[in-house]
């Protein structure tokens, strides 16, 4: 490992880490921009100057563009690395419009920190500003291109790291332009993270525009709930009201970025539409009153139809301290059926795939990423999880080959993504003995049961993309309990009634149930048929666990309280002028407190911490700490 000194301090450092991340290590920050950990070093910005004093490389370099050597004697204070990073700073301030008090990026700016940072306070330059003419993006991403400091990191992201091809850099020398080669929407499926990556305003989240300044977000870690794969995202809120999403770094899962469905799926948060209080028949009801009014009911059906006649469901996008007390519920619901997966199909399948994981085989999307062949089986990537496409992508730019069995060959990949995908008729084709390192990323909607037994014996590591954030714990929890899917238990002919955790249960499966309840936050289908009503927090007003795709249990924080968006109650009000001890529409529950009140009433003990028995060594999981695998 080499080892160097920088401003008199000792590291060593990784073979190939680059000087400026050596520094960082030693808590040493330089100003930088085109230089990013996923995107890798090009010199384009001038800014991460240092003096390099002694050992192989002399004077004045680019530390970004230096790979750490034995002997290097380096310094960030030396005045002429110090007047370089000035003047760089000054140079790239030329032709920006000092629009700061109207640019969402104000306050999370890069370019704002390090104008400061390089003590950079006189303009001096006079003559005209060069301008550009916006573009527009689409609905998601504002573009405004007076901003830009010619860093390359979007085009670098887009093209070379997401494989998109609408999108790049135009023009030369003094005048570059990074848009769209011809006038319409971005078309990546990864074009949000252009938001995160630009290192000033160039690219904002139009979702969120004008809404607020970071200090004034509501924050905190949490996991995307929008498909299996756990991305870690940093949702933001004001006023009660989720205004946008950001990635959040974990190596072992998304990396640095997240898909357009998980930064843009923020509206059913806020929507006016979302169920917000109890009802029973259609009326609205105390807390109180609704959950008897269940219990009452449930006695009802058990009187006429008998034990065995409640189903109680959970589902994969119910968090785990919900679905984990549910086989306490089905226990005081006198022998009620319990379930986590409406379709006996999904039940099945999904059940099949997480019992073929163990902590060997299990993949995750680093596993992907280090993978010399990857064989594509059962799905849409980039439905199912798209941010294992992207994966995909990174695999094959290390030079993997890339297989898919079946579907459309590999065609979308091609075209959204620039993959070579080599079509098979059947995964016995796929020459996995080739390879030293092979993956199969199987989707696990379309896959037939003895597909997916098929994958997990072809000697390769597997990744299935399951149906739901937290699809894994359910499955687990189908097997411990021997759960049916839904559809085959109301096959059976015995169940009469229905209680729903935030389960998604087709209407015609509900048709010839008499008695329904739901607990959701979302105005499904099912919240629709409910006799009984109970609303929910989303994942963002509650803390609580997922288990992904391979494994991996991650906990969520609190971001913001719940309750109607303030801007949503009285424009005249905004700011509000008088604050009411209880925000409207904030008395919503999480899930699992809601299933707690009901095992009260039935005759249960009251449940303190949801995650009982096998699930106490989750108890202190840090949100911040990566998750920890389960198998
Ligand atoms: S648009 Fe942003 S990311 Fe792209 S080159 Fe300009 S400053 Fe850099
Ligand atoms: S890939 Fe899935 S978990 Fe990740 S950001 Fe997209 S929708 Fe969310
Ligand atoms: S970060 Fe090193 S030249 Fe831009």
């Amino acid at each position: 490992m080499p080892k160097l000194t920088i401003d008199n301090i000792t590291v060593e450092v990784p073979p190939g880490t680059n000087v400026l991340e050596a520094a960082k290590q030693v808590g040493i920050w330089i100003p930088h921009f085109c230089y990013h950990p996923a995107l890798g070093s090009v010199g384009a910005c001038r800014l991460c100057a240092m003096k390099f004093l002694e050992g192989p490389v002399k004077g004045v370099q680019m530390s970004c563009m230096i790979p750490a050597q034995d002997g290097m004697v380096v310094s960030t204070t030396d005045g002429e690395a110090a007047r370089m990073r000035q003047m760089v700073i000054e140079w790239l301030m030329l032709n920006h419009p000092h629009d700061c008090p109207v640019c969402d990026e104000g306050g999370e700016c890069l370019l704002q920190d390090y104008t400061v940072a390089g003590g950079h306070g006189n303009r001096r330059y006079r003559g005209k500003k060069r301008t550009h003419t916006n573009q527009y993006l689409g609905p998601y991403i504002e573009h405004e291109m007076n901003r830009c400091i010619q860093c390359y990191r979007c085009v670098r992201f887009y093209q070379e790291y997401a494989g998109g091809s609408d999108f790049g850099v135009m023009g030369s020398a003094a005048r570059v332009y990074y848009g769209r080669f011809s006038e319409g929407e971005l078309e990546s499926p990864f074009s949000g993270n252009l938001v995160d990556i630009c290192p000033t305003g160039v690219f904002t989240d139009k979702t969120a525009r004008f809404r607020a300044r970071y200090w004034d977000y509501d924050m905190a870690p949490s996991v995307c709930p929008h498909c299996s794969l756990g991305c870690n995202t940093i949702p933001a809120a004001r006023y009660r009201e989720l205004l946008k999403t950001m990635a959040r770094r974990n190596d072992a899962v998304n990396g640095w970025f997240i898909c357009d469905k998980g930064r843009f799926g923020n509206s059913p948060v806020n929507d006016p539409k979302r169920p917000r209080t109890p009802l029973i028949d259609g009326t609205e009801a105390s807390w109180e009153a609704a959950l008897d009014a269940l219990v009452l009911r449930l006695g009802e059906v058990l009187e006429i139809y008998g034990e065995g006649s409640i189903a109680v469901v959970g589902s994969p996008r119910l968090a785990l301290e919900g679905n984990a007390l549910l086989p306490i519920l089905a226990a005081c619901a006198d022998g009620g059926v319990l379930s986590f997966f409406a379709d006996a199909g999904e039940a099945d399948r999904t059940a099949t795939a997480v019992s073929l994981l163990n902590r060997d085989n299990a993949a995750g999307m680093a596993d992907v990423q280090a993978a010399d062949a990857v064989v594509i089986m059962g799905g849409d990537l980039l439905e199912e999880g798209p941010m294992m496409a992207l994966a995909v992508r990174q695999a094959w730019r290390k030079g993997a080959r890339l297989f898919m069995v079946g579907g459309d060959g590999g065609v979308v990949l091609t075209k959204t993504l620039g993959l070579q995908v080599t079509p098979l008729t059947s995964l016995a084709a796929a020459p996995l003995t080739e390879f030293r390192n092979p993956v199969i990323v199987c989707g696990t909607s379309r896959a037939a049961l003895d597909e997916i037994e098929v994958a997990a014996g072809a000697g390769a590591k597997l990744a299935c993309l399951l149906s739901g954030p937290n699809a894994f714990a359910a499955a687990m929890l189908s097997r411990e309990h021997g759960a049916p899917g839904l559809s085959q238990a109301i096959a059976g002919g015995t169940i009469r009634g229905i209680i729903a955790f935030e389960a998604d249960i087709p209407p015609e499966l509900l048709a010839d149930i008499p008695f329904v309840a739901a607990a959701d936050w979302l105005p499904t289908e099912t919240v629709k048929q409910a006799q009984i009503f109970l609303p929910t927090t989303a994942w963002v007003e509650m803390e609580g666990t997922f288990i992904n795709n391979e494994g991996r249990a991650q906990r969520f924080k609190q971001v913001m309280q719940p309750g109607l968006p303030i801007k949503g109650l009285d424009p005249a009000l905004h700011p509000p002028r008088v604050h009411g001890r209880v925000a409207p529409g904030s008395d919503v529950r999480p899930a699992w407190q809601v299933i707690d009140a009901l095992i009260e009433r039935l005759g249960g003990e009251r449940i303190v911490e949801p995650l009982g028995n096998r699930w106490e060594k989750l108890h202190n999981l840090d949100p911040e700490g990566g998750g920890t695998r389960v198998l």
